[in-house]
């Protein structure tokens, strides 16, 4: 099974929608292994988005992901970044298709409500930035054997 870190932003809390766009993973078949609700420092932050330092839209994005509140989520699942990122739908709302989280509720190139590590390898970075080892939950859910086929000892 694989990791992806969710950051649901602060557009998504001042609008709302945590308990809407929650029920997409789980409604997948996603398990939330992390999730905390917390600020985003101005440190950590250019930490996460490093890759884009330099980038005309760095700065405000920075200004961004620390003006409020954020959700933050641990996610666990088959190809959850792949997954994760089918769901969240194209960066910019107005090109995502609608059916997707940014789709259906974001429109601006920048306040698009939720990020998701664009690889596995950003994900084991993300997650450790995010979260101290203790925080993320070792557990399955009863229907966990209706998720996936679990008969072979494996989940497929
Ligand atoms: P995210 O997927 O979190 O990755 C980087 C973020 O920067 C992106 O979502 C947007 O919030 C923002 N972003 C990326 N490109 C642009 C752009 N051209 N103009 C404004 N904001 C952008």
């Amino acid at each position: 099974m694989q990791h992806a870190l969710v950051i649901l932003k602060p557009d998504a809390i001042q609008r709302k929608l945590i308990g809407k766009i929650i029920s997409r993973f789980e409604e997948k078949g996603i398990l939330i292994v992390g999730m905390k609700m917390t600020y985003i420092s101005k440190e950590l932050a250019q930490e996460n988005y490093a890759v884009h330092e330099g980038k005309d839209f760095y700065d405000p994005l920075i200004r961004y992901i620390t003006s409020g509140p954020v959700v933050i989520m641990a996610l666990k699942g088959v190809n959850v970044v792949k997954v994760g990122r089918k769901l969240l739908g194209a960066t910019f709302g107005h090109d995502a298709e609608p059916g997707t989280i940014r789709g259906d509720y974001a429109i601006s190139n920048r306040y698009n409500i939720i990020h998701c590590s664009d690889s596995p390898e950003s994900a084991e970075k993300e997650i450790n930035l995010f979260f101290r080892k203790e925080e993320l939950l070792d557990y399955d859910t009863i229907d966990l054997k209706w998720i996936y086929d679990t008969s072979e000892g494996k989940s497929v």
